[in-house]
């Protein structure tokens, strides 16, 4: 079975109430559709009920029987907008300001989420990771324990010798541009608890990569990575965790016996921590196009979940996307 269909059964075992943002976006609108008739999750779609419909009616998709809310009419948005005030009135957004973003469906299905009528979230397919994260930073935040917002795509690659059968977890790929020391070992605490929520993964195995391998090289990006590995061995004692490793180390059985043959990670490695963003970024990619691997993104330690589409995505990533957040909202 693969990682989607996984997920998909874990989705209907506990039906969770995904609200979708962008409800007039013909790809939402087929996704959710598709959500509510298999039952991987209640979707809620969020517009102007006649574009909905609109969209519903273009693309062949029967939304009888789903949740549709237009913020401007919504009886709801008051109280939203004023609980928005309250959120943010410190960071100075006034009462008119918070009455104007209330009736933005993005800040609206924020606020759903945030006020409990909505278990999750997925955006993205008409917005830019910032324009989905910021407003999910501002107000979802983050979870108790937990200082930054993360995320990490799970990886399925046609190749199965590596990682858990071919299923690896990557991160950070999308959020943290240039995490210090400590951010990079909490993003690797947190991945490795992803990997076990999300993949199932009973010995999260983590490795912090590098361009060096045990000291093979000398370097203030790599002082980084070891600082993160010492403080992450100290955040989570008990968890698999090593570094610095280059990917073949990392990965590879024979390159591990050479390069660090007495790490617990080397060479068996299913949870890769990247240094900072523009290599998690790249390497997904590199992943995804090369090795033809399928790659789902979620955000981790936000309080609630609210995951972010690319806006290449197709129906079926925003299905699997959603029923991904449904997982992440039945683990609390
Ligand atoms: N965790 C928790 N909170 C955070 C984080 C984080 N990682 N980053 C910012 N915040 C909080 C801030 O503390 C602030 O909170 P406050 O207003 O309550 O004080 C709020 O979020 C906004 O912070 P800003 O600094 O104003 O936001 P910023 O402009 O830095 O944007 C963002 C944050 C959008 C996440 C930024 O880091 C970013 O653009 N990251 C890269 C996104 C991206 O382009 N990814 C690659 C493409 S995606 C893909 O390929 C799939």
């Amino acid at each position: 079975m693969s990682i989607a269909e996984k997920v998909k059964e874990k989705a209907k075992k506990d039906v969770k109430r995904i609200v979708l943002p962008e409800g007039d976006e013909p790809r939402t609108v087929q996704a959710a559709a598709i959500l509510s008739r298999e039952g991987l999750a209640e979707p809620v779609l969020l517009g102007e009920e006649e574009k909905i419909r609109s969209a519903a009616r273009e693309t062949g998709a029967d939304i009888g029987g789903i949740a549709l809310i237009d913020p401007a009419a919504s009886e709801k948005t008051p109280a939203y907008a004023e609980a928005l005030y309250e959120l943010r009135k410190a960071k100075g957004l006034t009462r008119e300001q918070a009455a104007r973003l209330a009736l933005d469906p993005m800040y609206y299905g924020m606020m759903m989420v945030k006020l409990g009528d909505a278990d999750g979230l997925v955006s993205g397919a008409a917005h830019s990771t910032g324009d989905m994260l910021r407003p999910a930073l501002q107000i979802i935040k983050t979870k108790p324990g937990m200082k930054s917002v993360s995320s990490c795509f799970i990886i399925e690659c046609p190749n199965k010798a590596v990682g858990e059968e071919g299923v690896l977890v990557f991160s950070d790929c999308v959020v943290m541009t240039c995490p210090t020391a400590e951010e990079l070992a909490g993003i690797a605490v947190a991945a490795a608890e992803s990997a076990r929520a999300l993949c199932g993964f009973e010995e999260p195995r983590v490795a912090l990569l590098s361009f060096s391998t045990k000291g093979s090289a000398q370097h203030a990006l790599v002082d980084k990575v070891r600082e993160a590995t010492d403080l992450a061995h100290e955040m989570a004692p008990g968890l698999l965790l090593d570094g610095e490793l280059q990917l073949d180390a990392a990965l590879v059985p024979e390159v591990a016996a050479l390069k660090a043959k007495d790490s617990p990670v080397a060479g068996r490695a299913n949870v890769l921590i990247f240094p900072d963003l523009q290599a998690g970024n790249i390497g997904y990619k590199i992943a995804q196009r090369f090795a033809g691997a399928n790659a789902f993104a979620v955000l981790q330690g936000m309080a609630k979940p609210c995951n972010d589409l690319s806006r290449g995505c197709t129906v079926e990533d925003i299905v699997t996307t959603a029923a991904f957040t449904a997982v992440q909202a039945q683990e609390g």
